[in-house]
């Protein structure tokens, strides 16, 4: 990394600040400030950190404003087209597109290590049967330090290769048995004659007693899902694994860190939450009463599924994934399902509404990726899971890239302190 001649410079009082200016590949400068506490005794203020970048990094990159998604430089929709997920895990974890060898090698790799340790279904059976999956996998992937200890130390290079390849392998089939379990179904175990996709409806759908048959097309579905929702650089439950993991947490705690915060709302529940709001809405004449609530400043409710942090003009992933909905929907011929009808008609509103077009407020990828989802079959429960599998192999890259750095130091963010100044303890008969 290798400043601008020329720095920025910051006066406080009658004294100025050098601020060395860095030069991205790619999106605009970054002023870097890591003396400014010891040189000028003050910090800088960003909650939500929307004009701070926390790391240097050169796995994805996105241009909100051109509606650009970068995997190690290949765009999404060229990935989404002619990669698939397993290809893009080769891509995100060791930075180059593999040679045919390299990604046979990789998939059986990852397909051989698709079992869990068996002592883990008793794990799963101390859960609640209503409990939420995404609970269950916070669980089950964080206990996983106490299952494989021959992969915990992150000094051992080795050791942080295992275990990225065993999260990876392991994701699918710890979602499918938290969805088993809340359904009371037994356990499907994985099939490693099967891809990645296919391993994955199969263990959600098949019974002992019936198996299920993949179908091409939602297989593929599926492994778009997958693709694209891998990384999005320091988003939210990234920023906590590499915050749980500067620390020098185990990999199998950071990523339970990860899926924790990706369960929220406004992150990765986004999906579920949206058809949740779908199937309140109803029917299409209830649209225009949602879209008044939704633009109404006393009424917390917000349209699920639409606008985003980054993303100002469009998400290139919502127009790939959009494709697949369509494809999916006429294969299934449920064209006519009820909350799949109220999701076209308040696209339609929404992307009419001057409210939510001056906001540049567009349908988000958990939008179109909650309707194929629904279309599938998946209880809207299963809809984050399906996110925290498709993510983990962004949190391990992510992850990885940060215990190799040798600028590596704990995360330890400052305030700005408007509590009470020091005062005396009052003995509880004096108060
Ligand atoms: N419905 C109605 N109004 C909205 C919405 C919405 N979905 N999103 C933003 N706004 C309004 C907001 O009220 C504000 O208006 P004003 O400027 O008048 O105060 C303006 O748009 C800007 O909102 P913001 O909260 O400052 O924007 P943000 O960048 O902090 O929030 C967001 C981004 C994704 C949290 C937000 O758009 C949202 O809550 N969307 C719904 C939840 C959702 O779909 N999340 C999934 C994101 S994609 C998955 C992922 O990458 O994790």
């Amino acid at each position: 990394m290798v400043a601008k001649e020329k720095p920025a410079q910051l006066k406080i009082g009658n004294k100025t600040y050098d601020l060395p200016i860095h030069s991205p590949t790619a999106g605009p400068d970054v002023l870097d400030i890591r003396k400014l506490y010891g040189q000028a005794g003050v910090f800088t203020y960003d909650p939500g950190f929307t004009s701070t970048a926390s790391c240097d990094s050169t796995i994805t990159f996105i241009d909100g404003d051109e509606g650009v998604l970068l995997h190690r430089g290949y765009p999404i929709d060229q990935l989404a087209e002619k990669s698939h997920y397993l290809e893009v895990c080769y891509l995100l974890l060791y930075g180059t597109l593999p040679s045919a060898s390299e990604l046979e090698k990789f998939e059986s790799l990852v397909i051989s290590h698709t079992m869990l340790h068996e002592q883990m279904v008793y794990f799963y059976r101390g859960f609640r049967r209503d409990a939420h999956p995404m609970a269950i996998m916070t669980g089950v992937v964080g206990a996983m330090s106490a299952f494989y200890h021959d992969s915990t130390d992150i000094h051992d290079a080795h050791q942080r290769e295992v275990a990225s390849i065993r999260l990876i392998a392991k994701m699918p089939t710890i979602a499918a048995w938290a969805y088993k379990f809340s359904v009371g179904q037994p356990f499907i175990y994985p099939r490693n004659d099967l891809d990645y996709a296919s391993n994955f409806l199969r263990m959600c759908f098949a019974v002992p007693a019936e198996d299920y048959e993949v179908n091409p097309i939602l297989s593929r579905a599926m492994d778009r899902i997958f693709t694209l929702h891998a990384d999005h650089e320091q988003n939210a439950s990234t920023s906590t694994v590499r915050l749980a993991s500067s620390s020098g947490a185990n990999p199998f705690a950071c990523i339970a860190a990860g899926i924790a915060c990706l369960w929220g709302p406004a992150h990765g529940g986004a999906n579920q939450a949206c058809l949740e709001m779908l199937k309140e809405i109803g029917t299409v004449d209830r649209i225009p009463t949602f879209i008044s609530r939704a633009k109404d400043k006393n009424d917390p409710f917000r349209l699920m599924g639409f606008g985003h942090r980054v993303y100002k003009n469009f998400d290139p992933r919502a127009t790939v994934m959009k494709q697949s909905a369509d494809e999916v929907l006429e294969l299934l011929g449920v064209e006519n399902n009820p909350v799949l009808q109220v999701a076209k008609a308040l696209e339609k509103a929404a992307l009419e509404d001057p409210y939510f077009t001056s906001k540049k407020l567009f349908p988000n990828v958990d939008f179109y990726s909650g309707i194929i989802l629904e279309a599938m079959g998946f209880p809207t429960s299963m809809f984050t899971p399906i996110f925290a599998v498709s993510r983990t192999v962004g949190w391990i890259s992510q992850w990885k890239e940060m215990i190799a750095d040798p600028q590596n130091k704990i995360g330890r963010p400052r305030q700005l302190y408007l509590g009470n100044t020091s005062r005396n303890y009052v003995d509880i008969e004096n108060r």
